[in-house]
């Protein structure tokens, strides 16, 4: 009889348990997709929701699935209503003044998918954009050389030059709307010493007084050196040439900063700064230095190759490492008159790519080796 009782108390009991736990299960459950009513507020924080409150945006807020975008601005006090729309489209980026920003970028009359496209990817230099008129970012996207700190030198060489985009970003990126020797970047000792692809140029200085590590003699001449990769390269483009009945000797491989410094001012004492400019180098700026590029000369010819040797050349050097870096038709670019004699070391698997590329060092090294950004 007592055994009874209790469970007359126990079992209403059990019951209304097992009812609690259902409904406290149910409300987990419900928690994350009932974002239309109610539910959402708990997630805007305690701030977010006061301002929102107060600029009767709440309901609005309710409606819509959470945003960390609109909550930042509401936190900031810099919530515009007028962009509320623009606002929900918008990613979050845990990025200084973003809220601030957002709003600059808003009231020039960017759109959401740009916005969003600059903080992913300008978010360090978005004060360049911060600074200008609205531009139409996105013609930009796909151009992977694209450098958000030279926009205005693209903008200014587009209305001067009548070429696409792409080519516009690469020539400004080589240099070309600067004269040349008016800005470059100087290596280190360590990246030319150890990095056999880095770009010498009007733009890209050696250290002058930088004298490659392991210089090494060639066969022909003794006093002859180049790097010791690059020697025993151009020992096997000479054996395959001699194969092909192809010849030429080499004539000016290594040259110290010294040397370029002598020839270069012996050219422009003869011809003047401008013309000896389109073909010698100054010193620190010359390939030579590098112990990676070699001037040849067929046997009959005083300073040249023959057409036939600068084909075969054109066509076979890549297969041992070398390029012809200022070849014909491309003065423009390399800033440089054509010379065929004159031939580079990138080692074979770069030479290669750059042979198949069609493009000259220069654009080649902007496009794919240089970073941007
Ligand atoms: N003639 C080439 C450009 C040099 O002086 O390095
Ligand atoms: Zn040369």
């Amino acid at each position: 009889m007592k055994i009874k009782k209790i469970w007359f108390i126990l079992y209403p009991l059990i019951i209304l348990l097992i009812s609690i736990m259902v409904i406290f299960i149910l409300k987990l459950f419900q928690k994350p997709t009932n974002n239309t009513n109610n539910s959402t507020s708990t997630t805007y924080s305690e701030k977010a929701t006061t301002v929102s409150k107060e600029l009767n945006i709440y309901d609005n807020l309710m409606n819509h699935e959470y945003s960390k975008t609109v909550e930042k601005l509401l936190e900031e006090e810099l919530f515009n209503e007028d962009y509320l729309d623009e606002y929900y489209q918008i990613d979050y980026v845990d990025t200084k003044e973003f809220a601030n920003y957002l709003n600059i970028l808003l009231n020039k009359n960017y759109n959401s998918s740009e916005i969003n496209y600059i903080f992913k990817n300008f978010s360090k230099e978005i004060e360049i954009l911060l600074d200008m008129d609205y531009i139409d970012i996105l013609k930009y996207k796909d151009i992977t050389n694209f450098d958000l700190s030279k926009l205005e030198r693209y903008q200014t060489y587009q209305e001067q030059n009548d070429y696409d985009l792409k080519t516009v970003v690469t020539y400004v990126n080589i240099g070309l709307d600067l004269k040349g020797y008016s800005e470059y970047k100087e290596y280190t000792t360590e990246e030319a010493q150890n990095d056999l692809t880095i770009l010498v140029n009007k733009y890209h200085k050696l250290p002058d007084n930088y004298e490659p590590n392991d210089l090494v003699s060639l066969s022909y001449n003794s006093s002859y050196k180049l790097r010791k990769e690059a020697a025993e390269a151009f020992e096997k483009l000479t054996s395959a040439g001699t194969l092909e009945n192809v010849y030429f000797y080499p004539f000016s491989p290594y040259r110290s900063f010294e040397t370029q410094k002598v020839i270069y001012n012996r050219y422009k004492d003869r011809d003047g700064e401008t013309k000896a400019d389109t073909y010698s180098a100054r010193p620190g700026f010359s390939e030579h230095q590098l112990g990676l590029a070699v001037d040849v000369r067929s046997p009959n010819l005083n300073d040249n190759i023959t057409p036939e040797t600068y084909e075969w050349m054109l066509n076979n050097s890549y297969k041992y490492g070398f390029i012809v870096r200022y070849p014909k038709g491309k003065q423009f670019i390399t800033q440089y008159i054509e010379e065929p004699w004159h031939i580079r070391y990138l080692g074979v698997d770069l030479a290669t790519k750059v042979h198949d590329s069609n493009l000259t060092y220069d654009e080649y090294y902007d496009l794919y080796i240089e970073t941007h950004n």
